[in-house]
């Protein structure tokens, strides 16, 4: 509403929510957009993307003519493999919601965690607005540890489930300090640690982060 009373269009990054979770065309976005290198591929072995439109008009075409001239075409290849991973992506992200749902419990009560960002969770401040317009809340968790860079750093040096990697939406759990990937103009607090939840068991997760926050 904001957007459009100032002549705006709105436009939604849904790769986080996947269309299972959040639908933003029905929520009154113009266009969405997915990295469908994350959820939608789901194995971490594509890089792709996809805008949805709501109305094929004027900015549809300009899009097109974007994608063709600029040559950001996937190859066959790639499309069959975000299109052969969208078959499980129900399965999928109901393993990463019930893992991430567990881990960001567990989190939120371990005294070494200052504080834990999951919408999932009632004391997140976009916990209201979540719960209004997503079905589940995804794998995406990041935690604040105690006392800032360097205990953070310590913890992603001991997990050995997890990967310290960035991306995000695949099967194996990741986990990366923001504040070093984002350089030194970052405004990402210096102890947050960002964890893509994957589809392991969610006791070897947690039992990995209670031992590496030891
Ligand atoms: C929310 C979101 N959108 C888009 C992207 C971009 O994905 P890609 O690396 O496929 O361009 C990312 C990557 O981390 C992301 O987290």
């Amino acid at each position: 509403e904001v957007a459009h009373a100032a002549g705006a269009r709105c436009v939604c990054d849904n790769t986080w929510a996947t269309p299972l979770l959040q639908r933003p065309l029905a929520l009154g976005a113009d266009i969405v957009m997915h990295a469908t290198t994350k959820y939608l591929g789901g194995h971490s072995d594509v890089t792709g993307g996809a805008l949805v439109l709501k109305e094929d008009g004027e900015a549809a075409a300009r899009l097109r003519s974007i994608q063709a001239l600029g040559g950001g075409v996937p190859s066959a290849f790639d499309c069959w493999l975000v299109h052969r991973g969208i078959r499980t992506l129900p399965h999928r992200m109901r393993g990463h919601c019930d893992n991430a749902e567990s881990v960001a419990r567990f989190l939120a009560d371990h005294p070494k965690v200052q504080m834990v960002h999951y919408p999932g969770l009632e004391s997140d401040p976009g916990h209201s607005v979540a719960k209004r317009q997503m079905s589940r809340y995804g794998g995406m968790v990041s935690f604040q540890v105690d006392g800032g860079a360097a205990p953070a750093l310590g913890v992603v040096s001991r997990v050995r489930v997890f990967t310290r990697a960035t991306s995000l939406g695949g099967p194996e759990s990741l986990i990366e300090h923001r504040a070093s990937v984002e350089g030194p103009d970052t405004r990402t607090p210096p102890g947050l640690l960002r964890c893509s939840i994957g589809l392991e068991h969610a006791d070897d997760l947690i039992e990995d982060l209670d031992r590496a926050l030891a």
